[in-house]
């Protein structure tokens, strides 16, 4: 009897141990949500019984099981410096804005690869089954899966853009696929496709001239013996991306690409006592009001604090507002708070809607949720996410630079009571849940999948091993082009030569 248990649980053992993965999650950007990204999948594979490590700018404070951290927590100072300009950022041109991104990507790549932790586990002579890495301008730690020799997984906060277009084998396509720095969605006019066409050529250039180039810079100040990094770096076995149709319009995805926005969004918990009670006694409904990680409410203009408080003290909602120091004058009906549990508020029955910066992340917990937004987008994607919002019904946008009392209170005012956004969100939420398998379940199933197909090769589109040229068939064009110059010149040779002929045999005739 007891010689078969023993044999039962060595076997169970034996297989756990098989199926039990070494994972290594890179993730180190210091922004709460892109943490929260990194973190939401490398637990739930922990949970499962992988064996992970976890780069990332802020460690957990509780040790959890089958997770080791390694902290990068020394680049948040520099990388929050950088984040009071983002309040400008829409006022740059286009080929700006890419250089800032790419810049702040060069900040935190280098600061990541100089970090303790870092180091070590570098020189360290561990082994991992596959490496997942948040690909955010940060090319250069693509080497990490050349170092431990295991397949990469690469996850992307959002819709691919210029950044990772090129790793993954996405060719540019202007005519319905809307640049990530414009604000259209994919029904564009004659003059959008334009500046669409102009844009996503410019972020194809940009990115294969300056930033490609700079991270192999990167690349090169640690590593003098590494390979180029274009040898290494488009062999991403799969790419997770954080985009879904519940949000954004219908675009190409290749079988190397796999939708799974809104895994990040946890399983509502029981808020506390405080957030419950203020809720709870909002009859009329909580408006949540957050610029999330990155801006800071504390840090607007005056007037534009007072414009907003003003139209708060006038409504019959409730406000729940992140807002990182005191405020005195705040009205009765608004409570104040520098860090908030935004996905549970949202999950609130009594949440009728949230005002936003529009960011990619909150805008997914709001669609989860059915909750409508209201948004004052500054930075990067934020533009295009809430005109997306905006024209599909589910939110309304307005302009941060311009913002007054008067167009603050009308939007305020459309967003409660006129019900076709709440009813847009809720009819959005639907789509976004139904799913023929969770997005987490997906996220993990894949990284197995590359685990157990050995980097699965299989999946890799041909298109990453061609020349910009060659991707765009310039090369055939060009060769189109010189025979129709050819059979032109030919041609034209013939003609003349023809004429010619005709000419002197009729001159000819005449003299006779
Ligand atoms: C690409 O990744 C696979 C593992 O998935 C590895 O065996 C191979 O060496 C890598 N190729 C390059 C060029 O780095």
């Amino acid at each position: 009897m007891n010689v078969h248990f023993v044999i039962i649980f060595l076997l169970f053992i034996a297989v756990d141990f098989s199926s039990s993965l070494k994972i290594l999650g890179v993730f180190p950007y210091c922004a709460h949500s892109h943490f929260s990204l990194g973190f939401r999948l490398m637990k739930e594979l922990a949970d499962r019984g992988h064996n992970v490590t976890f780069v990332s700018c802020y460690p957990q404070s509780k040790p959890i099981k089958n997770f080791r951290e390694i902290s990068v927590s020394e680049i948040r100072g520099p990388i929050d410096e950088t984040k009071p300009s983002l309040v400008d950022f829409g006022k740059f041109s286009v080929w700006s804005q890419m250089n800032w991104v790419s810049a702040l990507g060069e900040l935190y790549t280098r600061g990541v690869l100089s970090s303790k932790g870092v180091q070590e586990l570098w020189k360290s002579n561990e082994e991992f089954d596959v490496v997942v890495i948040e690909h955010f301008v940060n090319d250069a730690l693509t080497y990490f899966h050349k170092r431990f020799n295991c397949p990469l997984v690469t996850l992307v906060a959002g819709p691919t853009t210029m950044f990772t277009n090129h790793m993954a084998g996405i060719p540019i396509l202007p005519a319905f696929v809307p640049n990530i720095l414009s604000d259209y969605d994919s029904k564009m006019n004659f003059w959008e496709r334009l500046d669409n066409t102009y844009k996503q050529v410019l972020g194809e250039i940009f990115v294969r001239s300056v930033h490609v180039p700079s991270q192999n810079n990167i690349l090169r100040e640690f590593f003098p013996d590494a390979p180029d990094l274009r040898t290494f770096l488009y062999n991403s076995s799969i790419f997770l991306i954080c985009s879904h149709t519940s949000l954004s319009d219908v675009v190409p995805l290749q079988q190397n690409i796999k939708e799974i926005g809104g895994y990040h969004v946890p399983p509502p918990k029981p808020l506390s006592e405080e957030y419950k009670i203020f809720m709870e006694n909002a009859t009329q409904g909580v408006i949540l009001f957050s610029m999330g990680s990155n801006l800071k409410s504390a840090n607007f203009e005056p007037e534009k604090k007072r414009a907003i408080l003003k139209t708060f003290s006038r409504i019959k909602q409730k406000v729940i507002w992140k807002f990182e120091s005191d405020l005195p004058e705040k009205p009765d009906n608004v409570f104040i708070s520098s860090w908030l549990p935004q996905s549970d508020i949202l999950a609130h029955p009594n949440t009728i809607g949230f005002i936003s910066h529009g960011g990619l992340l909150g805008t997914t917990e709001a669609i989860y949720h059915g909750v409508p937004i209201l948004g004052l987008p500054t930075f990067w994607d934020q533009k295009k996410n809430i005109e997306e919002a905006s024209r599909k019904g589910y939110g309304l946008k307005l302009d941060f630079e311009n913002l007054n009392e008067e167009v603050f209170a009308a939007a305020l005012d459309e967003l409660i009571n006129n019900p076709k956004y709440s009813t847009t969100a809720k009819e959005r939420s639907r789509i976004m849940h139904d799913l023929p398998m969770k997005q987490i379940d997906e996220a993990v199933f894949w990284i197995e999948y590359v685990v157990r197909h050995k980097g699965a090769a299989h999946l890799k589109p041909a298109a990453v091993t061609l020349k910009w040229y060659e991707m765009y068939l310039l090369d055939v064009l060009l060769f189109l082009l010189t025979i129709a110059a050819i059979i032109f010149y030919v041609t034209k040779t013939v003609v003349k030569l023809l004429i010619c002929r005709k000419k002197t045999f009729v001159d000819k005739n005449k003299s006779d």
